[in-house]
């Protein structure tokens, strides 16, 4: 093992060999970030940057993490959930290959901000963030950094968000790319890699049977419809609740019983939260939940269950086994919280698939290079990823799957670009 580096705050050196380990069989899944990692490898296109990454830290990370690295950016890493944490990729990160990294599973909110504010003593010129609280501690305690900050990127819906409502209200200091925009990320990420990890997180935490369950997803935006989608695949009878229209009624052309929320918390074995709001399940829901219904959340933030109200209703919570919380509610009844209403596939299993993250990490690589390149022509606004980008990732992406696809003839190019032939 070779010791490099011992500047951050991870959990455990001895679980170095086991995080290397995990960080190679992750790349094996990941050809479009190699490639792009050969490719910065060779010609260091982000030499003399230094970042500051506030991102899940999982095996799939670490490889986006060494790509940068490789491009010849200096790299600083802590997470952007408590919970989401993989101890031994960070203690392989962090000690054999010389990022430093800061983040503990399970570390408490003051930790956790002791880690973004460590990332940032390393003058970052550009932020990359997943929620965007890197950028809300920059614009409100840590504004001594923007001195150096050039751009950012960030990952998730979430954070997206919060990022337009900084820049709707004048305050975003400066450009960011949303790299969750890209349909490289939302269309593959969210949909197949939530649909897929959620379902993972539950059955890892509880070993329940999706078959013949009745599972109520709460949000039907591309994280919802992957996780109905998956959990139909499963033998599960899909309930959806919805606040917005048209979501609802694809929801319901999909296959998928679509009514409120009051009445599909009587009738639910499961629900999962993917909504990004507030208290989308609250305590007139989790009131009139059957015995031993399960809850848990996959959107970004732990505030989709209303954990205060199931406290206030319960006279009894007792940890059942690892991210199951049993709650004894006043009139006896028992409901289960999975991960601590966190993100339950970070906390409880593994995150998204190698795969799917190859494509959102190689969005975030080729968007941090795009930063560094175009920030001195940006404004302080949030962008899209470029459409040259997002193509160039799909098409590495096919290719990698051994699929090759047609292309139009000119004859059929000509046609597309005229008018004059009708009926
Ligand atoms: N977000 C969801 N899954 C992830 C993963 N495996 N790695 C990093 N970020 C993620």
């Amino acid at each position: 093992m070779n010791e490099k580096n011992i500047s951050g705050d991870v959990k455990d050196i001895s679980l170095t060999e086991k995080g290397i380990n995990r960080i190679e069989w992750a790349a094996r899944e990941m050809p479009v970030l190699n490639q792009i990692r050969e490719r910065f490898n060779k010609d260091k296109p982000l030499a003399g940057l230094t970042l500051s990454a506030c991102l899940h830290v999982t095996s799939e990370t670490a490889n986006l993490a060494l790509a940068l690295r490789d491009g010849g950016a200096e790299v600083a890493l802590c997470a952007s959930n408590p919970l989401s944490t993989q101890d031994d990729v960070a203690a392989a990160l962090n000690y054999h290959y010389g990022i430093p990294t800061f983040a503990i599973k399970g570390e408490d909110d003051s930790t956790y901000y002791k880690h973004l504010n460590s990332v940032l003593d390393f003058n970052p010129n550009i932020t990359l963030d997943d929620g965007a609280d890197l950028v809300a501690l920059i614009h409100t305690e840590r504004t001594d950094s923007l001195k150096n900050i050039i751009g950012g990127c960030e990952e998730t819906t979430t954070g997206v968000i919060r990022l337009k409502s900084l820049s709707n209200a004048g305050e975003l200091k400066y450009p960011i790319v949303a790299v969750n925009d890209a349909d490289t990320k939302h269309f593959f990420d969210n949909r197949y890699g939530t649909g897929q990890s959620t379902l993972d997180g539950i059955t890892r935490a509880t070993n329940v049977l999706w078959a013949g369950k009745k599972v109520v997803v709460i949000g039907y935006g591309w994280c919802g419809r992957g996780v109905a989608t998956r959990a139909k695949g499963m033998g599960a009878q899909t309930i959806i609740t919805e606040v917005d229209h048209i979501k609802a009624l694809e929801a319901a052309m999909d296959g998928h019983e679509v009514m409120k929320m009051q009445d599909a918390s009587k009738i639910g074995d499961i629900f999962i939260s993917l909504t990004g709001g507030l208290n989308a399940i609250d305590a007139e829901h989790i009131k009139t939940m059957k015995n031993g219904a399960l809850i848990a959340n996959s959107g970004h933030f732990n505030v989709e269950i209303n954990i205060d109200a199931l406290d206030k209703l319960s006279e009894k919570k007792q940890r059942i086994k690892e991210f199951v919380d049993e709650y004894t509610l006043k009139d006896g009844k028992k409901v289960y919280l999975l991960g601590e209403g966190r993100l339950v596939n970070l906390a409880a299993a593994e995150g998204h698939p190698s795969a799917v993250m190859d494509m959102s990490f190689a969005n975030q690589a080729l968007s941090t290079e795009y930063m560094f390149k175009n920030a001195s022509s940006l404004n302080p606004k949030v962008y899209s990823v470029p459409k040259s980008i997002d193509n160039e990732v799909g098409k590495l992406k096919l290719l990698s799957m051994g699929i090759d696809i047609d292309t139009l003839t000119s004859e059929q190019e000509k046609y597309l670009a005229s008018w004059e032939i009708g009926t």
